[in-house]
């Protein structure tokens, strides 16, 4: 007998299979809340989670005094393969495309879909001022105090409070603070490998990663990827066979670009993997907060007792992106880390730590993202549909369960470097795929964040890329016919 508190996830599962497979077509009505509960033998509260779970997916719409119905769903346009990266590591040279790139996706007159991030307008920028004002001024004797240590301790209690919703028990003494999650994995990785060593990856993966591994002149292994459900476990373990990889670096939940989260029976295998194997993995969970599944939300490390696996984390995406306050809880490599921050930066602002404390302490929080899930997901589902109207014929774009990060690959003849080049012109900035490689892969790729603010300007910057595509394909010369 299942426990009640994952009941209404089974009931929720049932359902969404029955969505997503047709059996139940879009506008159908759905049981009402009392049915739903006597026909699974549930309190009226489980059933109430159950479709709150299918809401979240946007499988479901409550329309009010009629009850609940099967969402209408956008025209659903294919979605990308499972990626192919070559068998052998590389060394990593970037960083130099990143940093272009990347100067228009912040730039002032620019629409970008160049950046993975919300825009302000999806944070309480009023409660972030408040609580930094108050910070500041409850606390002022620490404006003028060295802070010592790892991270005030409030602070480091709240993200230990926080790591629950990752089915994480952290000690929060174990919990180093950082100033983002990009510094947390660069600790972890300085703390496991040396230069020349081997790390593996998702394929396509997050260029900031790959920043990292070029910083360090660590070698990436590009493992094959599914754009839903994440890297591929049995191509890792045949590159574990047969290569002296050092360590693993993931975004299991809501990987960056391709939106995919491990299901949680990878989760586990990954787990016992990596302790069998004796290898670090870095868990990258910024994105947790944003998955439509609950499962989803529960990291690799809420399976791993052995200290193995190395959360890093940062509230850049969901609270506050402005504050700079990241974290790490590096397991069995706790004690290299927390020198190796030492060392390089000592410790962070204690009034800003303190402020990211009393935010994370909100019982709000979980309205707040449940909010920004929806938000983003109407958003996703709309530009998906203007993506399927608008780009070359045979373009594919994934379908992420969260998250406003999408990845369009289109037909061959498109090259992504030249698309980027001609959005410019007109001031739109994009992510072009080579960005996510380290073996000059996904050159008929893009990279689009419809995270930022969102409007008309927006549709049609959007159409036009897709415009902008499609004539790079009328302009390429024509294939050879097959013999
Ligand atoms: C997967 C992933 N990790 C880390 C970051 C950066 O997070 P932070 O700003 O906390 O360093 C990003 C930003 O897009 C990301 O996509």
């Amino acid at each position: 007998m299942l426990a009640e508190d994952t009941k209404y996830l089974q009931i929720a599962q049932t359902l969404a299979t029955s969505i997503r497979g047709g059996v139940l077509a879009r506008g159908e009505r759905l049981p009402s809340l009392r049915d739903l509960a006597a026909q699974h033998g549930v309190s009226l509260s489980t059933a109430v989670q159950a479709y709150r779970a299918l809401e979240d997916m946007r499988l479901v719409e409550t329309r009010p005094r009629s009850g609940f119905f099967v969402a209408a769903r956008p025209p659903r346009p294919p979605v990308p393969e499972a990626t192919q990266p070559p068998p052998d590591s590389r060394e990593v040279d970037i960083d130099a495309l990143a940093a272009h790139t990347l100067r228009f996706a912040h730039e002032q007159g620019y629409i970008s879909f160049g950046a993975a991030s919300p825009s302000d307008e999806l944070f309480s920028v009023e409660r972030i001022r408040r609580t930094v004002m108050r910070a500041a001024q409850r606390h002022r004797a620490v404006l003028c105090e060295y802070a010592l240590g790892s991270g005030h301790d409030e602070l480091r209690r709240a993200v230990a409070r926080y790591a629950l919703r990752l089915g994480c028990q952290l000690k929060p003494r174990d919990i180093v603070a950082t100033n983002s999650c990009l510094e947390s994995i660069t600790l972890c990785l300085r703390a496991v490998t040396r230069p020349g060593d081997i790390v593996a990856l998702e394929s396509p993966t997050y260029f900031g990663f790959l920043e990292i591994l070029q910083s360090l002149h660590l070698r990436a292994l590009e493992i094959p990827t599914h754009p839903r459900d994440g890297l591929s476990l049995d191509a890792l373990e045949l590159a574990l066979d047969t290569q002296p990889v050092k360590a693993l670096l993931l975004s299991p939940t809501l990987s960056n670009p391709m939106g995919g989260s491990l299901p949680t029976a990878d989760r586990k295998r990954l787990a016992r993997l990596v302790s069998e194997r004796g290898i670090a993995m870095v868990e990258d969970v910024l994105h947790n907060d944003l998955a439509e599944q609950e499962e989803r939300r529960r990291a690799v490390r809420s399976f791993d007792p052995t200290g193995h696996v190395m959360l890093c984390g940062s509230f850049s995406k969901t609270i506050a992106p402005g504050l700079r306050v990241g974290w790490v809880e590096a397991g069995r490599w706790t004690e290299p880390v927390r020198r190796m921050k030492m060392a390089t930066s000592g410790s962070q602002t204690t009034f800003v730590e303190l402020a990211m404390a009393e935010l994370l302490g909100h019982t709000g929080n979980e309205a707040g993202f449940r909010q920004m899930r929806h938000t983003i997901g109407v958003r996703v589902d709309e530009a998906r549909r203007l993506i399927a109207g608008s780009f070359p014929k045979g373009t594919r774009v994934t379908d992420p369960a969260g998250g406003y990060v999408l990845w369009v690959e289109m037909p061959r003849v498109v090259d992504s470097q030249a698309l980027f080049t001609a959005c410019l012109a007109e001031r739109i900035a994009i992510a072009p795929g080579t960005l996510f490689s380290a073996s000059d892969r996904y050159r008929h790729c893009i990279r689009l964040g419809v995270g930022g603010r969102w409007d008309d300007a927006q549709r049609h910057a959007l159409m036009r890329i897709g415009e902008l595509a499609r004539a790079l394909v009328a302009a390429a010369p024509a294939l050879p016919a097959a013999a």
